[in-house]
């Protein structure tokens, strides 16, 4: 409704959110990106912000800009999988919440060419190599103190089963379940339609919204868990 609901709920607090696509080299002009709008994430950096944080934003690709909304957000733009991790790990000690929203590369390219990759004639076919990036949610569930962890799971079918899993494998506190099969709720959407997974507790699914609406609800929700 346009109307930005501010309270200090957050103040002290130090969130990073990570957001938009990592990408994965294959030269030094092309890469295997993802259609990550950077929406979601966007949306729930401005309400950690308006409720006081010190809001760390760690930035892929996103398709939307980032204006910095004052002395209490920081943007750090990267590129890779590798990037998004190195940079979150210098600000992970100092910090009270992770929520990852990017879309993280699964895999980097291994055979990536120094040298733009010449087309050659008569040549029929050219193999790129693909092994798995880190998992940055997985690795700072695994090594947190206080921190909450919390991920997004992006999935076309069997949503919330996929979603409980990934909830386990990251040891994470928090995991909100997105089906991106549909076009109203996937990628470049501006709604949403999640279900929130807990440990211990039912999955909660919450009623299709504006991606607004529940980046407030989900910082709500931090804030009550970081009270405990
Ligand atoms: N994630 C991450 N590091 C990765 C891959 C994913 O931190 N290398 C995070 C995402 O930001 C998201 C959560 O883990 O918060 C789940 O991402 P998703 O792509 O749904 O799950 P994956 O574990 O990568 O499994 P798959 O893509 O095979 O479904
Ligand atoms: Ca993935």
């Amino acid at each position: 409704n346009g109307v930005i609901h501010q309270s200090n709920e957050l103040a002290s607090k130090r969130i990073i959110i990570s957001l938009g696509g990592t990408l994965s080299p294959i030269d030094p002009v092309r890469y295997i990106g993802n259609r990550s709008s950077g929406k979601m994430g966007w949306a729930i950096a401005q309400a950690a912000y308006h409720m006081g944080a010190q809001v760390d934003v760690v930035a892929g690709r996103t398709s939307i800009s980032l204006p910095k909304l004052g002395d209490r957000m920081t943007i750090y733009r990267v590129q890779t999988t590798q990037d998004m991790y190195e940079t979150i790990n210098q600000l992970f000690d100092k910090s009270n919440a992770l929520i990852m929203a990017a879309a993280v590369a699964d895999f980097k390219v291994t055979n990536y060419a120094d040298q733009k990759i010449k087309k050659v004639a008569g040549q029929e076919q050219i193999n790129l190599q693909l092994e798995p990036n880190i998992d940055i949610l997985k690795t700072f569930g695994e090594q947190k103190k206080d921190q909450l962890t919390i991920g997004f799971a992006a999935e076309t079918q069997d949503v919330i089963e996929n979603a409980q899993q990934k909830l386990t494998s990251k040891h994470a506190d928090l995991i909100i379940a997105n089906d991106v099969s549909q076009s109203d709720t996937g990628f470049n959407a501006d709604t949403n339609k999640v279900t929130i997974l807990r440990p211990g507790y039912d999955p909660e699914p919450w009623a299709q919204d504006t991606k607004q609406a529940i980046g407030v609800k989900l910082m709500q929700l931090v804030n009550s868990m970081l009270k405990k």
